[in-house]
């Protein structure tokens, strides 16, 4: 975990006010483009559930590292989408976002009954989106087995925010900024 700590510091990039003025983004692209950091992040995403059976990647940038995360750890990969997405009959959970508001979905057919769920996403800010995906998996059936991160945004209080919500979800994060 420490390893792909030291790849996120190298490689994410920090661009101010995007895609709003007054909002620090952190663009994880050239990390996923690091063939080194982004095995380092997978594996580091993945260690502190290794008894999950599925991993559950938010999209849009939670698909990536959701995906790499579940081959890491030789399970499915179940896709957390914005709304309008997905054909079948869905469940949905909206929530707020630092910048707007969303709604996530899922096909509840797609999560085994016994489903124990990783949850990924990229950065974790406010805390809303984990905290919809894991409502979501829940409603659809599944037990969530914890929420990984690659950063944790730390002045926006997700991390509290969670253990508000979702108290007996541990939630790991392989950065905080
Ligand atoms: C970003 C980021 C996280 C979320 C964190 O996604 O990828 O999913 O915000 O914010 P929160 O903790 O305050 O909920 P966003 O929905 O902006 O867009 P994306 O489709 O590019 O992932
Ligand atoms: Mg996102």
């Amino acid at each position: 975990v420490e390893a792909a700590g030291q790849q996120l510091d190298r490689l994410v990039r920090v661009q101010p006010d995007f895609p709003q003025p007054g909002v620090l983004f952190r663009d994880l692209t050239p990390v996923l483009a690091d063939a080194m950091a982004l095995d380092l992040l997978a594996r580091a995403l993945v260690a502190p559930a290794p008894t999950a059976t599925l991993v559950a990647g938010i999209e849009a940038r939670g698909f990536l590292l959701g995906a790499v995360a579940a081959m890491s750890l030789g399970v499915g990969v179940l896709a957390l989408r914005k709304p309008g997405k997905l054909p079948g009959e869905v469940l949905s959970e909206s929530y707020d976002l630092e910048y707007g508001a969303a709604a996530l979905q899922v096909h509840p057919g797609d999560v085994p009954a016994d489903a124990r769920v990783l949850v990924i996403d990229d950065v974790l800010a406010t805390g809303g989106t984990v905290a919809a995906a894991c409502r979501l998996l829940r409603r659809a059936g599944a037990e969530v087995v914890g929420v990984s991160v690659a950063v944790e945004l730390a002045a926006l209080g997700g991390r509290a925010a969670l253990a508000r919500q979702e108290a007996d979800v541990p939630v790991s994060t392989v950065r905080a900024w």
